[in-house]
């Protein structure tokens, strides 16, 4: 071969290489970022975001009218809990349709329109896929449990009690009591992890598999840009359904302790996602992980060997903190940033007992919202908001066990309350309910709604809402706090948290005070590439100050700065 040839042919496959490598990372902006690496979720729970036609229920109608809130608020993608056609035993977590509305939200057309307001609005819609069960009224179940021999039978996972009465094995249901039911009909148990009512789909089964597959790129092409995976833990089962060793001790439904080995993040878990990635990557969709990892090596396998998995598992370890502790708090950070994936950080959601209560001292719990948007908001990775978190709205819980929505707050009632208290209507004005519908919602809003609402806190410029807004601000518009590097500073400093956020030369610095008492942090930026520096105040409470390198914080103040040369 001449050596023009060797060069024209290699020029070819320089260039060809490079389209190919173009059309890869299309979706990568100046910085390198993709799109979900610079947004901001916010979670909303379709049941109690916004009730437009006023019958105690929210609705997608409701979600589109606040699509300019959302906007102004500096959120860049919603994640709407399941809101498909489904008898609500688990409120909307049991789908009897996956490619449809329920009515009690609108129609598939009310639908499109909260896409196309979205996009004007710059607010993708990302849905809540529910992969590991149905409902027990979704057709493919109705089919499975009508004879052995029905079409559908092998898309659940049935067997033959131990003996007569007697389970198949020892696996116990999240919701409480054993995790088969037994039906007369064909004589066999089903498996369910969660209620009797949200049958386990088999996903060794392929016709499965292709349902769910074809289920995400039906949406993807209604203009959807990513899911938020349900329990991805739970998709798998060892076949031969060995028993899980029992622990001592029960829970709180009153069941014995199990190590669930057997039934809980089986390897098959990851062949799912990598396929559940590969059709997501046609459509430069996003796909978010319910992902209970309870280490960091657990944590970086969603990730996927390849970033061939999830983009975004959601980190919880991070929610078990609970309590204002810097130490604790940079352990976690550290470790999550040793995992090499996109971090993702969360506070709070509809599982778990709002962040205002659980930081909160129940003094200043105000002032420690924004220290807890302050801080997650600033932090190297994607933020998922959920719905009033940014209002400080506090939880709701029920009193009495007739008042209780949450089928696990039912069955273990009174040591498990259920989840009834993080999931009332969203606070936007005094009027009556809220101002969330003009019929008694579903769930009661607590009386603090009077001064923890949209509208009020719009006016004050000390509210928690107008410090979230002023940090999603920076966070968008400061290219160290979308795409710097962290660092942490003053790492013995046991009261004040403080990190630095660099990027092409540039820095950010942001020091919260986690403590009741006023608090000072000096800061040595030199060895950090910054000397001779000032601190200039991007975001900061009333009486945070910075002379120099030396900050100064009232209880809980709050001091972002850009560090300027
Ligand atoms: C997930 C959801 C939870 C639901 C469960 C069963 O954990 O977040 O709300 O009850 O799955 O679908």
């Amino acid at each position: 071969m001449s050596q023009r040839i060797f060069l024209t042919l290699s020029i070819q496959l320089i260039l060809s290489f490079s389209i190919f490598a173009t059309a890869q990372t299309k979706s990568v902006d100046a910085e390198g970022l993709k799109w979900w690496q610079r947004a901001v979720f916010y979670e909303i729970y379709p049941r109690s975001f916004a009730d437009s036609n006023n019958d105690g229920v929210g609705d997608l109608k409701g979600i589109t009218s606040k699509m300019p809130y959302l906007h102004d608020l500096g959120v860049d993608a919603i994640w709407i809990s399941p809101c498909f056609p489904s008898p609500q035993v688990d409120f909307g977590y049991d789908v009897s349709d996956y490619e449809n509305i329920d009515p009690m939200y609108g129609t598939l057309a009310d639908f499109d329109s909260m896409v196309a307001e979205g996009k004007k609005q710059g607010v993708r819609i990302i849905l809540d896929f529910v992969v590991n069960h149905s409902s027990d009224q979704h057709p493919w179940f109705i089919n499975s449990k009508s004879s052995k021999a029905a079409p559908h039978r092998d898309w659940f996972i049935w067997r033959d009690g131990k003996a007569p009465g007697q389970p198949p094995n020892n696996w116990i249901s999240t919701f409480g009591g054993s995790a088969w039911k037994f039906d007369p009909v064909t004589k066999q148990y089903y498996y369910h992890y969660f209620y009797a009512e949200q049958p386990d789909l088999n996903w060794r089964n392929p016709a499965v598999e292709k349902a769910m597959l074809d289920t995400t790129r039906w949406w993807y092409k209604r203009g959807v840009s990513g899911f938020r995976l349900d329990a991805v833990d739970t998709l798998f089962e060892d076949p031969k359904l060995t028993d899980n060793p029992v622990l001592p001790g029960i829970n709180k439904q009153g069941d014995p302790n199990t190590d669930e080995i057997h039934n809980k993040k089986l390897p098959e878990v990851h062949d799912v996602l990598k396929k559940l990635r590969k059709v997501a990557d046609e459509s430069d969709a996003v796909l978010i992980g319910e992902t209970w990892t309870s280490n960091i090596d657990e944590l970086k396998e969603y990730y996927g060997s390849h970033d061939n998995e999830l983009q975004m598992p959601m980190d919880f370890m991070f929610t078990t903190v609970d309590k204002l502790s810097p130490p604790e708090f940079r352990r976690q950070i550290a470790q999550v940033d040793s995992a090499g994936g996109w971090p993702v950080f969360v506070i709070s959601n509809h599982d778990k007992v709002r962040s205002y209560n659980r930081y909160g001292d129940g003094k200043n719990n105000d002032a420690i919202a924004k220290l807890m948007g302050a801080f997650y908001l600033t932090l190297r990775g994607s933020a998922i908001m959920y719905y009033g978190e940014e209002l400080g709205m506090e939880n709701n819980d029920p009193k009495r066990k007739e008042d209780v929505k949450d089928p696990i707050g039912r069955t273990g009632w009174p040591n498990e309350i259920g989840r009834d208290g993080e999931r009332t209507p969203m606070q936007w004005n005094t009027e009556t309910n809220a101002g969330f519908s003009k019929k008694n919602p579903w769930l009661p809003v607590p009386p603090s709604y009077k001064t923890r609402n949209v509208a009020t806190e719009s006016k004050d410029p000390n509210s928690v809402l107008s410090m979230y807004k002023k940090v999603l601000v920076i966070r968008h518009t400061n290219e160290a706090l979308v795409n710097g590097s962290y660092t942490a500073l003053n790492e013995d400093d046991a009261n004040v948290m403080s990190y630095l956020r660099s990027y092409k030369g540039k820095a950010v610095l942001v020091a919260l005070n986690m403590s009741a008492s006023p608090q000072t942090a000096n800061f040595n930026l030199a060895d950090k590439g910054f000397a001779s520096v000032t601190l200039k105040s991007l975001v900061a409470t009333p009486q945070a100050s910075a002379k120099g390198t030396e900050v100064s914080l009232e209880p809980f103040g709050i001091f972002i700065a850009e560090v300027s040369k």
